[in-house]
């Protein structure tokens, strides 16, 4: 048995010389530990051993292991060191005067559209303004008129966080802090991701984008509204446009109003973007609710306002022909790289 130990280790010895590659390496650490290999094929042998001496026989086998087992680590350091020398050395050298074909990257559409936006109402002297993603309860839904009673809550379904905020489920979440920000007179557009908890379709999302624009002054009217509404989006569909408002519900305006665009495609004989009805809805809006205002500690004897939503998915969609929402927060380069709004 002991010869037989001693023969193993001399063999590994010479082995252990000719190790040059990690396929070499690897072909030794299966010849001595694999599970034929020679030091496992030593164990069976002890049950030949007299029982005094297995104790010591077993040490030995232990011993001679161990011994290979190191040497097989100190291998594979020693080859991994040379594998990486010779590649910093030598053998991988990168010609960095090669051409290299990259892709060029663009913005999503969607940002597209909301630089488009936001540039025409600054050039209508609007400030542009930043709402949050997570909100209270309070600016989501109590600040713009909609008590926890309110069954306009349930259409509007979010996500809730632990601590009781949630996920705001429209930029009109941000009013209460822009209203109470600027006091009195501004002419402001906040844009802002929005959250609801929607089953999906090709028409709704859980994550979309919006902007909301708030007016206030001391004789803001209607006719303040419509004007605006129009020189933006006659500047975003790149013609002068018609637009029509249509009663509206929403619990922080009062009137609330649908604003409708003349379909810029067919000019209002309908056509596939309108749906055949000639007409596009795209603004939600309305004069700010009185209550809406004290809540952001605004005189409503003294200032009146009005608000306005816009969605930039929406937008996107009628702009390039897109037909299902969901495309737009895939990440799928084949349907966005080659993206291109029409108008
Ligand atoms: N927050 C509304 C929504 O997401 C949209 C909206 C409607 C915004 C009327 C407004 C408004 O500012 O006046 O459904």
């Amino acid at each position: 048995m002991l010869q037989k130990i001693e023969e193993v280790k001399k063999q590994f010895a010479l082995d252990v010389d000719a190790v040059v590659t990690p396929k070499d390496l690897e072909e030794l650490r299966l010849k001595y530990m694999g599970k034929k290999g020679l030091i496992t094929g030593l164990m069976p042998m002890l049950k030949d051993v007299p029982n005094e001496q297995k104790r010591e026989m077993g040490m030995k086998i232990n011993g001679v292991k161990t011994e290979i087992e190191n040497a097989l680590a100190s291998l594979t350091e020693s080859l991994e060191a040379k594998r990486v020398a010779e590649q910093i050395n030598n053998a991988e050298k990168i010609d960095i005067t090669l051409p290299v074909e990259t892709g060029v990257g663009s913005l999503h559409p969607r940002t597209i559209i909301q630089k488009e936006v936001e540039d025409v109402f600054i050039s209508m002297g609007f400030v542009v303004d930043m709402g949050n993603e997570v909100e209270t309860e309070f600016n989501n839904f109590d600040a713009v008129n909609v008590p926890a009673t309110h069954p306009a809550r349930d259409v509007q379904d979010t996500f809730w966080l632990n601590n009781g905020q949630v996920l705001k489920t429209h930029t009109s979440a941000g009013q209460n802090r822009i209203l109470s920000k600027y006091k009195g007179t501004c002419k402001v557009v906040f844009p802002g991701r929005c959250f609801r908890n929607e089953a999906l379709d090709a028409g709704h999302e859980n994550t979309f984008f919006q902007m909301e624009g708030v007016i206030v002054d001391e004789n803001v009217s209607v006719a303040n509204l419509i004007y605006f509404m129009k020189e933006m989006l006659s500047k975003v569909f790149k013609k002068e446009v018609e637009v029509r408002l249509r009663p509206g519900f929403f619990p922080f305006t009062e009137p609330s109003f649908e604003m409708d665009v003349k379909c810029p495609f067919c000019g209002g004989s309908g056509c596939s973007t309108c749906g055949g009805s000639g007409w596009i809805e795209l603004c939600p809006c309305g004069m700010i609710h009185p209550n809406v205002l004290k809540m952001a500690g605004i005189d409503p004897e003294k200032y009146s306002g009005c608000a306005f939503g816009l969605g930039f998915d929406r937008l996107v969609m009628i702009k390039s022909g897109l037909n299902d929402i969901r495309a737009l927060n895939s990440g799928n380069l084949k349907i966005l790289k080659p993206f291109k709004l029409n108008i």
